[in-house]
């Protein structure tokens, strides 16, 4: 078990296995961005199981596998099953942009992933494609396997923006609602390069949550935890739908329950999103002078983390979304 400096239980980390992706998220992929193959300096399969057994050993327990788009790794069903095999982790989640879902959900599920986090900003084909570059048709496909493939839980996840998909906030909760997936509308967050933030273009979590309250009754779920992330949940009385909202940026309580490390596709532990500080990994993994020289970085990384995010103040990422881990 890992305490911070704050009093924080550290048990999770968001693992990116690579920055590449299929779409083009306007919220997160800088237009042009071509990291992934300037810096082709990937952790290996091997690199990443190895992290994974360190931190399991320290207490971490729950893991999540991001990107860029995760699914794009060819040797991901790899990666799951040896994590899967390692003593002391709990949970492994996964999240995506649902794309390769459908041909990728059953051995993902076999190799034991407990649970899927899908993006879907719009239901609306048109939309869905300005907001992601993306089309449609596959990720909904996706999502129907993941839905069957037995899973302990499928998630969704919406990044809202103004004047973009406020009018699909209520389509997606009803799509959610019957198929029970519990939905999450997330505050759009500066972390790619090039202003994707602005005051209008912004929408607050309360502002999502007045919408939905001129149609449905929202009934809070205080105790509610589902996964491992910062939302907080409405259960909305006539529709059924679970509803999370994660305010990052007008919750002043948001980084207080902060329980996670971040571990960036080239191997650099990051406490926080929104803060630059990484500690590398690599040159410890590549010296081969066992575990404990990693286990002493990821201790130095809790112990680094920030009390708060910096988003509120004139935060600029020095490197994007896709490059962090989403
Ligand atoms: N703001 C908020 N959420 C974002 N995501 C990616 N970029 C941003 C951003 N700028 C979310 C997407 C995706 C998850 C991995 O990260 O919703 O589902
Ligand atoms: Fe790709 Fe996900 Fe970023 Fe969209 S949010 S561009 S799907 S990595």
């Amino acid at each position: 078990m890992h305490i911070d400096t704050f009093g924080r239980k550290i048990d999770y980390l968001r693992i990116s296995i690579t920055d590449r992706c299929n779409e083009r998220c306007l919220y997160c992929m800088p237009e042009g961005y071509q990291g992934w193959s300037l810096k082709p300096d990937h952790l290996t399969a091997g690199e990443i199981i190895r992290i994974v057994r360190v931190a399991a050993d320290m207490g971490l327990r729950k893991f999540r596998l991001t990107g860029g788009e995760p699914l794009l790794r060819p040797d991901l069903v790899q990666i799951v099953a040896g994590m899967a095999a390692i003593p002391g982790v709990e949970q492994i989640g996964i999240s995506t942009n649902g794309t390769r879902l459908a041909a990728l959900a059953k051995p993902l599920r076999e190799a034991g992933l407990a649970t899927v986090n899908v993006s879907l900003d719009a239901l609306d084909p048109g939309l869905y494609h300005q907001m992601t570059g993306g089309t449609l048709g596959p990720v909904l496909a996706g999502i129907r396997t993941a839905a069957s493939a037995g899973f302990d839980r499928v998630k969704l996840n919406c990044v809202l923006m103004r004047g973009m998909n406020e009018g699909e906030i209520w389509p997606l909760v009803l799509f959610a609602a019957e198929h029970g997936f519990p939905l999450r509308l997330i505050e759009l967050m500066p972390v790619t390069s090039g202003g994707v933030l602005t005051e209008r273009n912004f929408m607050s979590s309360a502002e999502a949550m007045e919408l939905l309250r001129q149609r449905d009754q929202l009934i809070p779920q205080p105790e509610r935890h589902v996964g491992f992330g910062p939302a907080k949940y409405y259960q909305l009385r006539h529709t059924g739908a679970l509803v999370g909202f994660i305010g990052a940026l007008t919750n002043p309580h948001f980084c207080e329950t902060c329980n996670k490390l971040r571990l960036t596709a080239d191997g650099k532990v990051r406490p926080c999103l929104a803060d630059h500080g990484e500690i590398s990994l690599r040159e410890t993994l590549r010296c081969g002078d066992g575990d404990t020289g990693i286990r002493e970085l990821l201790q130095s990384a809790v112990l680094g983390k920030p009390q708060e995010h910096r988003f509120r103040g004139a935060f600029q990422p020095c490197r994007p979304m896709t490059a962090i881990g989403g």
